[in-house]
């Protein structure tokens, strides 16, 4: 596995698995319990859920899947951010460990801004650290004006990813965002690093893979990790994509290759507002 530092210098994977629209029909459980444990399996240790994924239904199919293997997971999950106060996001907490069956959540985030100060927010994460519940907290879907904000507010240093729409087709972030986070040394989470699948369909994608003797999913994982300070989070509801997802981490993609991604998907020329599904 490819590894990224956060800031704390705790090493983090650099591929995971997404649970979004996962725990929304309890028949499915076992089933996305499997992809989940395949993925560990398969080396996959990071997995990233959140309290609205199912309304829980995912944490508990992340609860699910690991079973007694705890240790093999690092768990990442989420706060509403109508949970976000104080003493609203140490309750969220203890519910999220309460579906996920574990004492601590190894990477706690706010989803996205909402009414409560970022400050309150931030005592209420370090609050949970101080405790053990979380080991490091952080923060989705803020732009570059929030994340000076958030840099602003006492302890706001301590933020330790922003997860962000980034994909090849949607590359707005390399604009502002990205190179403030790098100048932080925070990471970038990307969500929807397949386009949510669309970005597959592309016939670049198909020309890299036969190049390189794999699927459209492990190009699109490649460009994303071969960068630096950059995490992606892929998700499957089937066993059989959990091999090509994994692939992207044998994949170097030389110039000429990068080329051919850029000219495909040029890098922004200006400045645009945030993506968010
Ligand atoms: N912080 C936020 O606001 C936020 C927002 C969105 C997502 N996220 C997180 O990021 C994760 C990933 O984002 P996402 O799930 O929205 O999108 P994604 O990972 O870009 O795409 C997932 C979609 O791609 C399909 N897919 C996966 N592998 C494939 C393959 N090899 N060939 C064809 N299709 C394939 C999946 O279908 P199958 O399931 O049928 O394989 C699924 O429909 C989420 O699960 C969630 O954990 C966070």
């Amino acid at each position: 596995m490819k590894h990224v530092s956060l800031p704390g210098g705790e090493k983090i994977p650099a591929l995971g698995l997404g649970t979004w629209r996962m725990g929304e029909n309890a028949e499915l459980l076992q089933s996305e319990a499997d992809v989940l444990r395949h993925g560990l399996d398969r080396g996959l240790q990071l997995i990233d859920t959140a309290e609205m994924y199912g309304e829980g239904g995912a944490e508990l199919v992340v609860a699910e899947a690991l079973g007694k293997r705890r240790d093999d997971a690092y768990i990442v999950s989420k706060a509403y951010p109508h949970n976000a106060s104080y003493d609203g996001v140490i309750a969220a907490c203890e519910r999220s460990l309460g579906r996920l069956q574990t004492d601590r959540i190894d990477l706690y985030l706010l989803h996205w801004r909402g009414q409560y100060p970022l400050d309150e927010t931030v005592s209420g994460f370090e609050r949970l650290k101080t405790d053990g519940k979380i080991r490091d907290w952080g923060v989705s879907n803020l732009d570059a004006d929030d994340m000076d904000e958030l840099l602003g507010v006492r302890d706001g240093r301590k933020c330790a990813v922003d997860q962000v729409l980034y994909n090849l087709s949607d590359r707005g972030i390399e604009w502002d965002l990205k190179p403030k986070l790098a100048d932080n040394s925070i990471p970038v989470m990307a969500y929807c690093p397949l386009g949510e699948g669309r970005l597959l369909r592309d016939a670049s994608l198909a020309t890299l893979a036969d190049r390189h003797g794999c699927t459209p999913a492990s190009i699109a994982l490649a460009w994303l990790i071969a960068q630096q300070h950059t995490i992606a989070i892929p998700k499957t509801s089937r066993v059989e994509r959990i091999d090509p997802i994994v692939s992207a981490l044998d994949i170097e993609l030389d110039d000429d290759d990068l080329a051919l991604l850029d000219h495909e998907f040029p890098a922004p020329d200006g400045p645009s507002a945030l993506s968010i599904v």
